[in-house]
C-alpha cells in the first residue's frame, strides 16, 4: 500500500497533511486513512507550500539562484521543503455502513489514495441511473456510480456548469443508459437538436420517440392543434398583464377548445365579455407572436399531446426538437407538454407507474419566475409528490430563486469559473461544500462533483465521453456504487 501523506496538524474541518516527496496530490482527490481500525475518507480542498527554512533565507537564496550565483542546494532539500494539503472529512466506513466523521484520525496517521475496493461494499440499486465513474483527482477509478433513478428523478437533477464543460455530454450518457429502462419516461426539450442523433444509435431505439418541425426518418412532425392550448399554458412564457389574463380565461370559459381559433379569427364580440377594446388587439397580437405557424395549427395535430403523455407514462423517452422555434414558442411547447404530464400524474396514483422526468436546457428561462411562475416552478416545488421531476441544465444557477434551487435535490456540478455561480450552487447543495469552491473552479471537461440527498457524501465523478460510452456501454458493468 503506497502512503502519500501524513497527518501533521489541523482541526476537524481542515486536517493538514504533509505530501510525501514524489507523490502529487490534487484538489478534489479522496484519500483514505486507516486509523486504529477505522476507515476514514478525506478529500483535498487546498494545497500550499511548507518549509522549515525561514522565509527571508528562502527569498535570499532564490535571488542568488536567479542572478546566477552558486546553486542553492538546501532549497531542493525534500525534507525541509514540501507540500501541505488541507483535507476535509468526507465519511467513515464501518463495515458496510457510511457515517459522518465525528473524531479526528490519530495524529501522524498515514494516508493512501482511494481504491475501487474501498467502495466495493456498495450495491447496484434496482432502478440504476448511471451518472459517471468515481474520480480520484483527475484519475478515473473505473467504478461506476449509480443512483436509484426511481427515487432520484422525481426529486430533480440539477446540472450547472460554464459552457463547454460537458453538460450535454452528461445528459446524453444518462439518457443512453436510461433508454431501455421502463421505470421512467423522459421528455427532452431539445433547443439544439443534439440528443436524437446521439440516442438513435442505441439498440433499444424503439423506446425513443422524436418530434421535430423537420423530422428525419423515424421521427414525427411537431404539430399541435390550437384546441390543445389552455390559458395557463402561457404562464411563464411571456408576461401577460392581469386584464389580458382575465380576457384569456373569459374567452376560454366561453369557447372552451375553440378559444384560440376564435381569438385569432377576429369573430369575437369581445365587449360582450367585458374585455377592454385596448386589451383585445394587444392580446391577439401577442398570441400571434407566440404561436409559431409551423407548430401550432388549426387543423391536424389533435393527438400529439395525448400521444406524448401516454408514451411518457409507458416509460418511453420523447425528444422534442425545438431548435427552429423562437424562445417563446419553445417555452409554450414545453409548458403545454409539462402541464399535461403534470396533470396526468396528479390524477394517476397507481404505485408502479413510471416516474417522468423533463429535461430542460437553459433552465432559468422557466425557473427564474421573471415572467411569472411557470408549470416548471410548480414541478420543482411539488413534482416529487406525483412522481414528476426535472433535469434542469444551466450556466447561470444564480438566476434561479434559492427556494427552487434547494428543491433540486441532486446536483451534478461540473466546472465553473464564476464565483457568484459557484456560491449559488454551493449554498443550496445537499452536503456542506463550503470548502469546495476552488475544487469546482478547477474541474476540467467531464469532471464533476455529485451532491445529493440520496448519496452519503459528495462524490467526485468523471463522466465518460458519450462517443466512447455508447460504444462500450459501461452501464452493464458489474462494478457498482450508490
Ligand atoms: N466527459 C467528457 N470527456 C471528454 N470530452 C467531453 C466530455 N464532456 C464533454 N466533452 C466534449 O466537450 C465539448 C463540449 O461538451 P458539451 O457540448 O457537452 O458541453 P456543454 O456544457 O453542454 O456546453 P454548452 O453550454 O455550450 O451547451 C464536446 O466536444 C464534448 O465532446
Ligand atoms: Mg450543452
Amino acid at each position: 500500500m503506497i502512503m502519500v501523506g501524513q497527518v501533521v496538524s489541523g482541526s476537524h474541518g481542515e486536517v493538514l497533511v504533509r505530501q510525501k516527496t514524489g507523490e502529487t496530490l490534487e484538489l478534489g482527490e479522496i484519500l483514505v486513512c486507516d486509523s486504529n481500525g477505522r476507515k476514514l475518507l478525506f478529500q483535498v480542498f487546498d494545497l500550499k507550500y511548507g518549509s522549515q527554512v525561514e522565509e527571508k533565507a528562502i527569498e535570499m537564496a532564490s535571488g542568488m539562484s536567479l542572478q546566477g550565483f552558486s546553486e542553492q542546494h538546501f532549497l531542493d532539500d525534500d525534507l525541509r521543503n514540501y507540500v501541505l494539503a488541507s483535507l476535509k472529512p468526507l465519511a467513515e466506513i464501518i463495515g458496510s455502513d457510511v457515517v459522518t466523521v465525528k473524531a479526528l484520525p490519530k495524529f501522524f496517521s498515514s494516508l493512501r489514495r482511494l481504491e475501487a475496493k474501498d467502495l466495493s461494499f456498495l450495491t447496484k440499486p434496482e432502478h440504476a441511473l448511471f451518472v459517471g465513474n468515481v474520480r480520484c483527482g483527475s484519475r478515473s477509478l473505473d467504478l461506476p456510480v449509480y443512483l436509484n433513478g426511481r427515487e432520484v428523478l422525481p426529486h430533480h437533477v440539477f446540472i450547472p456548469a460554464t459552457t463547454g464543460r460537458g453538460k450535454s455530454n452528461l445528459v446524453k450518457v444518462m439518457l443512453y443508459s436510461l433508454l431501455p429502462e421502463s421505470y421512467c419516461g423522459i421528455l427532452v426539450l431539445d433547443p439544439h437538436n443534439e440528443y436524437y442523433s446521439a440516442l438513435s444509435k442505441h439498440s433499444k431505439k424503439e423506446k425513443l420517440v422524436y418530434y421535430s418541425t423537420k423530422p428525419s426518418a423515424g421521427g414525427f412532425s411537431l404539430r399541435i392543434n390550437y384546441s390543445s392550448l389552455r390559458p395557463w399554458h402561457f404562464q411563464g412564457v411571456m408576461p401577460f398583464s392581469d386584464p389580458q389574463q382575465e380576457a384569456m380565461h373569459a374567452l376560454y370559459n366561453a369557447f372552451k377548445d375553440q378559444w384560440v381559433s376564435k381569438i385569432l379569427s377576429d369573430e369575437v364580440d369581445f365587449k360582450k365579455f367585458g374585455i377592454n377594446e385596448l386589451t383585445y388587439p394587444v392580446l391577439q397580437r401577442r398570441l400571434k407572436l407566440v404561436l409559431n405557424e409551423s407548430v401550432f395549427v388549426e387543423n391536424g395535430g389533435e393527438a400529439l399531446v395525448d400521444d406524448v403523455v401516454s408514451d411518457l407514462f409507458s416509460g418511453k423517452k420523447v425528444i422534442i426538437d425545438t431548435s427552429r422555434l423562437s424562445g417563446e414558442s419553445e417555452l409554450l411547447v414545453g409548458g403545454l407538454l409539462a402541464s399535461s404530464v403534470f396533470s396526468k400524474a396528479k390524477s394517476d396514483d397507481s404505485p408502479n407507474r413510471p416516474v417522468v422526468s423533463i429535461v430542460i436546457e437553459e433552465a432559468p428561462r422557466v425557473l427564474s419566475e421573471k415572467n411569472g411562475s411557470s408549470v416548471f416552478s410548480s414541478i420543482a416545488r411539488e413534482g416529487r409528490k406525483f412522481g414528476v421531476g426535472l433535469i434542469a441544465i444551466t450556466q447561470l444557477a444564480s438566476l434561479i430563486p434559492r427556494e427552487v434551487l434547494a428543491n433540486l435535490n441532486t446536483k451534478i456540478i461540473l466546472g465553473n469559473e464564476m464565483a457568484q455561480e459557484r456560491e449559488a450552487i454551493i449554498s443550496s447543495a445537499a452536503q456542506d461544500l463550503s470548502s469546495d469552491s476552488k475544487t469546482i473552479a478547477s474541474l476540467g471537461k467531464g469532471e464533476a462533483l455529485l451532491s445529493s440527498v440520496f448519496s452519503k457524501f459528495a462524490v467526485p465523478l468523471i463522466i465518460p465521453k458519450f462517443e466512447d460510452f455508447s460504444k462500450s456501454d459501461s452501464s452493464n458493468s458489474k462494478k457498482v456504487f450508490v
